[in-house]
């Protein structure tokens, strides 16, 4: 058995959702095993089309691209994240087609039986909506048996969402499927949208980070141009990426400078309300601890390791 840690993510890419997977196919102490696909910040036809062209990107034809669901679990939601990611989500920019296929299993089913093959062992980050995971929870609750390690992307934990005033997108998207996942794993990691914006890169660096001679910066630099412009005009000076830091926190949890183990649970009703990550701060329901919240990573740490992903040969 290889000694490297089996790592499955559910991904639905997504600008933010690559560079997690260039930084994740770069650990030498993570084996990527399998990627399951979301419908997400654009549909499930481009995601899929988005994951297969990433793997050839970072020469592994050889990982499994699994289709998911199409949609979250019951309401349509009113947008998709184009105006961030691009209409393809990947920027827009053509790219010739993938040379590969996607499996034909359902990423719900890989998922369960990839957890049955490393059980014990299994990493696995969710860095979409949560629909194939909750899919995955339903057809076998015992998955959490079996999965070493859930991080997932996802909630904004004092209430300043990005897609809605209170929901961050991941949970926003598809809040029955988070209800579900984030109430049945009883115990999981969160990084969530806050944590992203207190771990920005300065445009300039990042810049230069996208300046390095190899196909995997290239390709980087091109597809995520569209975004860094549409984040600069919108957000100043720093960009984020909310995937990247939580993909950092899964590979090198030693990383982490402050986290807080608190009861989390999300809400799915109310025009307001719906997609809330409601954190109960003072333990006043007597609920079980159940999410460890990342506040604060090493961000010279987190800033390596994507700067090292990009300029990989
Ligand atoms: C999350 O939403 C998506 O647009 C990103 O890929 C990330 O997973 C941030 O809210
Ligand atoms: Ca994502």
């Amino acid at each position: 058995m290889s000694e490297k840690i089996p790592l499955l993510i559910d991904t639905d890419p997504g600008v933010d959702d690559a560079l997690a997977l260039l930084m994740a196919f770069h650990s030498d102490a993570h084996d990527v095993v399998g990627l399951t696909i979301a419908a997400g910040n654009v549909g499930l036809e481009h995601t899929v089309r988005n994951a297969l062209k990433l793997r050839e990107v970072v020469g592994r034809p050889d990982v499994p691209v699994f289709p998911g669901c199409s949609g979250p679990l019951v309401h349509v939601p009113r947008e998709d994240a184009a105006h961030v990611h691009g209409r393809d989500g990947f920027g827009d920019i053509g790219y010739p087609e993938p040379a590969g296929t996607a499996a034909d299993e359902h990423a719900a089913l890989a998922i369960l039986r990839l957890s049955h093959e490393h059980a014990g062992r299994l990493l696995l980050v969710a860095l979409g909506p949560l629909t194939n995971l909750a899919l995955a929870l339903r057809l076998d609750p015992t998955l959490p048996q079996r999965v070493a390690r859930l991080v997932v992307m996802g909630g904004a934990v004092t209430a300043h969402g990005n897609i809605t005033p209170v929901a961050e997108f991941n949970i926003g998207f598809d809040p029955e499927s988070a209800h579900v996942v984030l109430s049945e794993f009883p115990r999981y990691d969160l990084a969530d949208w806050e944590a992203t914006i207190a771990h920005g890169f300065h445009h300039r660096r990042a810049e230069a980070w996208l300046a390095a001679d190899s196909p995997r910066a290239r390709f980087y630099e091109a597809i995520s141009r569209q975004t860094r412009l549409w984040s600069e005009d919108r957000r100043g000076e720093l960009w984020h990426s909310a995937d990247a830091l939580a993909m950092a926190w899964a590979l090198e949890p030693e990383g982490a400078l402050e986290q807080a183990e608190r009861p989390v649970a999300v809400e799915t009703e109310g025009r307001l309300a719906r997609g809330l990550t409601a954190v109960d701060w003072n333990r006043q329901t007597g609920a079980a601890d159940n999410a460890r919240i990342l506040l604060r990573y090493d961000q010279a740490r987190f800033e390596s390791r994507v700067e090292a992903a990009l300029a990989a040969a």
